[in-house]
């Protein structure tokens, strides 16, 4: 069964506490799912493989280390996925941007896809696939499908609020696939929220609703 964690960090723990408030305005959502974005990526990479390389200081010669591999992906599902780039590209600055968009029907709940933009090497990419929210997971595994049938495997899942139901269905789903929530809240309302959530994280990011 793939890994569930919540980072704990204090600083995440402080900023999704206040992105929770309903009175927090568009900007102030928007910078936070930003920030704590960031931050999660900090935890997130702490297993990203190194390898030594010779590298040579003003001083003398000196073996070093950095990052292994390709340059990772991250992968946002649309729309609310985008809040939570810009944040990872301030740690990992590098690294490639694909896009999936999807919604959700409101009467099924079920996920829609309506685009996928990838870089072409995504097979060979750690990719990072961002969502602020889990809810039934449907969107979160419809996008791994997604991934998987273009070959991608090395996959993280990171995302702001979980539902424990979203994270039983994505482990069901994908076993593979390691999960990082920066809540697990307590459970759906007949309309598919999470509770208590933050609302409609895509209406709250872009200012729709
Ligand atoms: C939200 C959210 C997730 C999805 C989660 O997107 O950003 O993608 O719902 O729900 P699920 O786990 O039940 O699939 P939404 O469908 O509201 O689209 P939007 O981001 O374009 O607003
Ligand atoms: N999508 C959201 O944006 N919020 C929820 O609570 C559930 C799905």
């Amino acid at each position: 069964m793939s890994n569930f964690q919540v980072v704990e960090h204090p600083l995440i723990q402080h900023k999704l506490s206040i992105l929770r408030r309903k009175e927090v305005s568009t900007k102030e959502f928007r910078e936070l799912v930003d920030e704590i974005g960031m931050l999660m990526a900090y935890e997130v990479s702490r297993d990203l493989p190194l390898e030594d390389i010779e590298i040579e200081t003003p001083v003398a010669k000196a073996t070093v280390k950095q990052l292994q591999g390709k340059k990772l992906a991250i992968v946002p599902i649309l729309r609310a996925g985008i809040g939570m780039v810009d944040g990872i590209l301030k740690l990992i600055p590098a690294a490639r941007v694909g896009h999936i968009g999807m919604y959700r029907d409101e009467e099924t709940l079920k996920p829609v896809e309506y685009l996928v933009k990838l870089p072409t090497d995504i097979a060979d990419r750690q990719i990072f696939l961002v969502d602020p929210m889990l809810a039934t997971g449907g969107s979160a595994i419809l996008a791994i499908d997604s991934l998987k049938k273009r070959n991608a495997n090395n996959i993280k899942f990171v995302c702001l609020v979980a539902a424990p139901e979203g994270v039983k269905a994505l482990q069901e789903a994908h076993p593979d696939i390691d999960i990082y929530a920066a809540a697990l809240d307590d459970h759906l309302n007949e309309h598919g929220y999470i509770v208590p959530g933050l609302g409609d994280a895509g209406d709250r990011l872009f200012g729709t609703k």
